[in-house]
């Protein structure tokens, strides 16, 4: 089952991936996260990591020959969506070289790239490799790969949701992360992918919640369940430490099983 995890910036995105990485592990399934943020790099050290892994753009010969691919495929009148980087027709998470996927406690991690200097260009390579890493994946029934989105909607154009089996939204207790989530379902369904419904994240009463549901569920956005605001992930986050909370993941675990069902 290949996971998205969308919403808008700061919502806790990368939070809920970390939360739902263990769960998934905890259901006993094997978890591949990619981090397709081109921006962020919170993401490895929330898993615990000491290191991201290296790009995967590294991989293919880097940005530069990337653009200079999509250059060459969109002169011959090749569309962004059909584009193909990857040479192989399948890519298995065991084929990845050492260096490009890591792994701890049974959580392997890898990063499509991120944006390194000023004038390097814009991030459309990244998402070009991500769209199509995640068509090619190959992935046993055990294996769950989730994808830490960057914020925003800006990833739908390039149609990456396609490519997944599931896109989850992540919305905190804010007017613009609910409207957010409803454009969310709307653009997954128009890519015929499956809108899983809304993880309400950093919930901090029982109103807020109510008010969350309600507005939520006028806008036809189904309910996963809620991670409330903990004090002990801001702290985690403040210090760039592993995110150990288990109140959290208790949340989580119930979120998982519903996604599982
Ligand atoms: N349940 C929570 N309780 C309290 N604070 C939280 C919770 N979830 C996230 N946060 C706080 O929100 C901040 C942003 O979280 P996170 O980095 O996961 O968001 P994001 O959506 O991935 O952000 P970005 O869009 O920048 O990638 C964290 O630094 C943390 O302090
Ligand atoms: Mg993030």
């Amino acid at each position: 089952m290949k996971v998205c995890i969308c919403g808008k910036g700061g919502s806790g995105k990368s939070t809920i991936i970390k939360l739902m990485a263990d769960a998934f592990r905890g259901y006993g399934k094997e978890v591949t996260v990619l981090d397709s943020d081109e921006s962020n790099t919170s993401l490895y050290w929330m898993l615990g990591f000491e290191r991201p892994p290296q790009p995967l753009m590294d991989s293919l010969g880097g940005k530069k020959s990337v653009q200079a691919k999509m250059i060459e495929r969109f002169s011959r009148g090749e569309n962004e969506p059909e584009m193909s980087i990857w040479q192989q027709d399948l890519i298995s998470p065991d084929l990845l070289r050492p260096g490009f996927i890591v792994e701890k406690g049974g959580i392997r991690l890898i990063q499509t790239g991120k944006i390194h200097q000023a004038l390097e260009g814009c991030a459309c390579p990244m998402g070009v490799v991500t769209r199509e890493f995640l068509k090619k994946i190959e992935l046993s029934p055990n294996e769950v790969v989730l994808v830490d989105m960057d914020a925003g909607i800006e990833h739908f154009g390039r149609g990456i949701e396609a490519s997944v089996d599931a896109v989850v939204c992540v919305v905190e207790p804010s007017f613009e992360s609910i409207n957010m989530a409803s454009k969310i379902k709307e653009l997954t369904q128009s890519v015929g992918a499956s809108f899983r419904g809304a993880i309400l994240n950093k919930v901090a009463s029982s109103e807020h919640e109510a008010v969350l549901s309600e507005k939520l569920n006028d806008v036809g956005v189904p309910i996963l369940g809620t991670i409330h605001y903990h004090g002990e992930i801001v702290a985690a986050c403040l210090e760039g430490g592993v995110l150990d909370v288990p109140r959290a993941s208790t949340e989580m675990e119930g979120i998982v099983k519903t996604l599982l069902s």
